[in-house]
């Protein structure tokens, strides 16, 4: 291929930027001409494709966000708006599209293969709720965002004696909660995969105050329920004074970490070379720590499994 464009989608994650430096910067060492489509799929069907230099992505590597914008486009899920996105990218001579983006955008990458148009997807979310790789792009940023948070609010937990609810984002995955809370030092850990009732919650509160904790961490994943609403029950149920907090977006942004930017920019490189070498259909992921791709609805049709095993292990060294 001599022309791809790559787009971010869906939620931003930190390290998108290092991921769209990668594709531009091998693409176009590699002689390609590289497109740059604003606003995710929205960009396909505005149009608005902008050809990407050297210098169109100095200075980046650092930087959350996506200096391309993303956007949610509801027209793209639609036969005729996706019918209109291979129209524009054929008529500017695109053989294929990179998208970076979470689950949902890797739908509409599939879309596009179905139609006989090449894409590769780069897993860019802090959710890392996609089963078929084992790290998505901003997780680990996100991840260190949160102990930050957990760190500041355990000192001025720890002084006053109280137990804090920390809410965090990733949708229906336990993932950030589940990893955050045993980095953390979280005492109870809830996600949606696995429940968990408001009596043991209670019971691991009290056993630890018998074992001399006078405060405490509790993580909850925001697909489990609302701090708030479990601050109200505890307060009622054990007089404890319970505080609670929703992290929100402070998670989404912020300089990527270096793992992050080493998943961006590995990723990126392995985006081209398959585009490079005619593959399409194709989802990039990271599995036993090696760089690896998979076909886009092989991957897309695999349900994650819970780390019960790391689940219980923060169970046991929080007591
Ligand atoms: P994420 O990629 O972070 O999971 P979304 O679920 O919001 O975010 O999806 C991002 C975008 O991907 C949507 O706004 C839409 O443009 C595209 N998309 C999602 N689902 C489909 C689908 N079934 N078919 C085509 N495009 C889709
Ligand atoms: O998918 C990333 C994510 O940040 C989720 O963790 C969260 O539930 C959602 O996006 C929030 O989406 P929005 O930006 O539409 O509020």
């Amino acid at each position: 291929m001599k022309k791809i464009a790559v787009l971010t989608s869906g939620g931003d994650a930190p390290g998108m930027n290092a991921a769209i430096r990668a594709v531009v910067r091998y693409g176009i060492a590699a002689g390609m001409e590289v497109y740059g489509a604003e606003r995710g799929f929205q960009g396909l069907l505005d149009n608005a494709l902008i050809p990407m230099t050297m210098r169109s992505v100095s200075d980046i590597i650092h930087r959350g966000g996506t200096i391309l914008k993303t956007a949610r486009c509801l027209d793209f899920k639609t036969e005729a708006g996706q019918q209109k996105a291979i129209k524009n990218l054929t008529e500017r001579g695109i053989e294929g599209v990179i998208v970076i983006g979470g689950d949902g955008s890797f739908m509409g990458a599939k879309a596009l293969s179905e139609h006989n148009f090449p894409s590769i997807g780069i897993p860019g979310t802090i959710d890392n709720d996609l089963a078929y790789t084992e790290f998505t792009l901003g997780f680990d940023t996100a991840c260190n965002t949160i102990l930050d948070a957990i760190n500041k609010i355990r000192d001025t937990m720890s002084s006053h004696d109280r137990v804090s609810i920390i809410e965090v984002m990733g949708r229906n995955c336990g993932d950030l909660a589940l990893y955050c809370g045993l980095c953390g030092g979280a005492e109870v850990i809830i996600v949606p995969e696995h429940e968990i009732s408001l009596d043991e919650v209670v019971k691991t509160l009290s056993a630890g105050q018998q074992l001399g904790k006078t405060s405490g961490i509790i993580l909850l994943a925001e697909g489990a329920g609302r701090a708030g609403d479990l601050k109200d029950e505890l307060i009622k149920r054990t007089g404890m004074a319970v505080k609670s907090t929703v992290l929100g977006y402070i998670q989404r942004g912020g300089s990527p970490s270096c793992r992050d930017r080493y998943l961006g920019t590995a990723w990126g490189v392995h985006a081209v070379q398959l585009l490079q070498k005619g593959i399409g259909n194709r989802i990039c992921g990271i599995k036993n720590n090696k760089i690896y791709d998979m076909d886009i609805v092989e991957g897309c049709a695999m349900k994650k499994k819970f780390d019960l095993e790391l689940y219980n292990m923060a169970t046991v060294v929080s007591r």
